[in-house]
């Protein structure tokens, strides 16, 4: 296998899952909020099935930054993927907080200090709580709050970010939070979540056009959790087939159309194919991870394909899996590589693959037992990494191109 000769490697990790201590934020209120020896909420007294437990130093990566990016250095990446945390930024509406702009100038510094291309994602699921206070994603006027704080973030800290993603997965955080009720506010109510849905893509719409208003050479895109739905066999193959299209079409073509006016390029995360069967996703299990859920790198090089002819850019800026073993994630990384690099030869212009995640974190309402880890964090031990082994194979990776 041979990439091109600019092609971006590198890992992708979330503030509130590795900063620690993100106590300003919505997620925070919410973890702390439960009684973990009762699992009910610690005021009201009602069952809260999630979180598992709560996100406490995580990774403390709020002030091991540099160790961290050490780690991108040895994986011979030449790009990293971080959020920064728009809670700790705004913590009062409209007010700014010098203190952690200043933090994430130096926090930037140090990722091109290493050489690492800096993509930074604005909003990765967490919210200040002045903000979810106001009714957070369901408030008509949520996309101004955030694209008042996308700008200023530009405005602060533009020049030392290549590539600016607004938000991450906005049907992920509008399912889960508001249609499941796994994730703060733990809602259940489906026309909520299309509001929030929409709430989010104006949002990401109206933080593109201030970001490329103030800095049009900026790179400016959104990232979306692309799943892909196939049909192999099935007695009812013709009407899968048009439910197969049906869920492609609510599940990525929609916000693909609502956003192809206002992106410089396609940020995709791949964990998920669902295959049809009768109506309904049935995958195989013969290959799964430790959150069950199916790996299919075919997948991904299928999506890439659909995804051409929307002619942008395209990174995959989240791939990765929970390992706790490092049974699988070679053989993983391997394959999805290789499907990257069919597509490539298909015509496809795919820029770069970001490998989730670093270091193992805090997995939302999981919490820390998942590891999607290249290097693994030893919670017992003063948060040490540890590199696992296939560390070095990415870092063979990379290096080879
Ligand atoms: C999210 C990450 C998450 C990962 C694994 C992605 O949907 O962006 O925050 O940890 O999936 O579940």
């Amino acid at each position: 296998m041979l990439f091109p000769k600019d092609f971006l490697w590198g890992t992708a990790v979330s503030a509130h899952q590795t900063e620690g201590n993100n106590t300003n934020s919505d997620w925070w209120e919410w973890e702390q909020s439960k009684d973990y020896s009762t699992g009910k909420n610690k005021i009201t007294g009602k069952e809260m099935k999630w979180p598992v437990e709560p996100s406490d130093p995580a990774c403390d990566s709020y002030n091991r930054y540099e160790e961290d990016f050490d780690l991108c250095k040895k994986l011979n990446n030449n790009a990293v993927r971080i959020s920064i945390e728009w809670a700790r930024l705004e913590p009062k509406k409209g007010e700014f907080s010098d203190e952690a702009f200043a933090h994430y100038k130096k926090v930037l510094e140090s990722a091109k200090a290493r050489e690492l291309k800096t993509f930074v994602t604005l909003h990765h699921f967490t919210n200040p709580i002045w903000f979810a206070k106001l009714g957070g994603w369901e408030n008509s006027k949520s996309s101004e709050y955030f694209s008042v704080y996308a700008l200023e973030c530009v405005k602060r800290l533009g020049d030392l970010m290549d590539v600016v993603m607004t938000i991450n997965e906005p049907l992920v955080l509008a399912n889960q939070a508001y249609f499941k009720g796994e994730w703060c506010p733990a809602k259940k109510n489906l026309f909520l979540a299309i509001k929030v849905a929409i709430n989010l893509v104006k949002a990401h719409r109206k933080g593109f056009l201030a970001i490329k208003n103030l800095s049009p050479k900026t790179p400016v895109g959104i990232v979306h959790n692309y799943v892909y739905y196939e049909v192999k066999s099935s007695k009812l193959f013709f009407w899968d087939a048009v439910f197969a299209k049906l869920l492609d079409f609510i599940n990525n073509q929609i916000l693909l159309i609502a956003v192809e006016k206002h992106t410089d390029f396609l940020g995709i995360n791949y964990y998920f194919t669902g295959r049809i069967k009768s109506f309904k996703s049935k995958n195989p299990n013969d290959w799964i991870s430790d959150l069950n859920w199916w790996i299919y790198p075919l997948g991904l090089k299928e999506l890439l394909l659909r995804l051409k002819k929307y002619n942008f850019p395209i990174y995959i800026t989240e791939n990765g899996l929970a390992d706790e073993n490092d049974k699988h994630r070679e053989k993983f990384i391997k394959e999805m590589v290789k499907s990257c690099e069919d597509a490539i030869n298909e015509g496809v212009d795919l820029r770069g693959y970001f490998y989730w995640s670093l270091l193992d974190n805090y997995e939302w309402h999981h919490g820390f037992w998942p590891k999607f880890g290249l290097v693994e964090i030893d919670r017992g031990n003063n948060l040490q990494r540890n590199p696992r082994k296939s560390f070095e194979y990415y870092a063979q990776v990379s290096k080879s191109n």
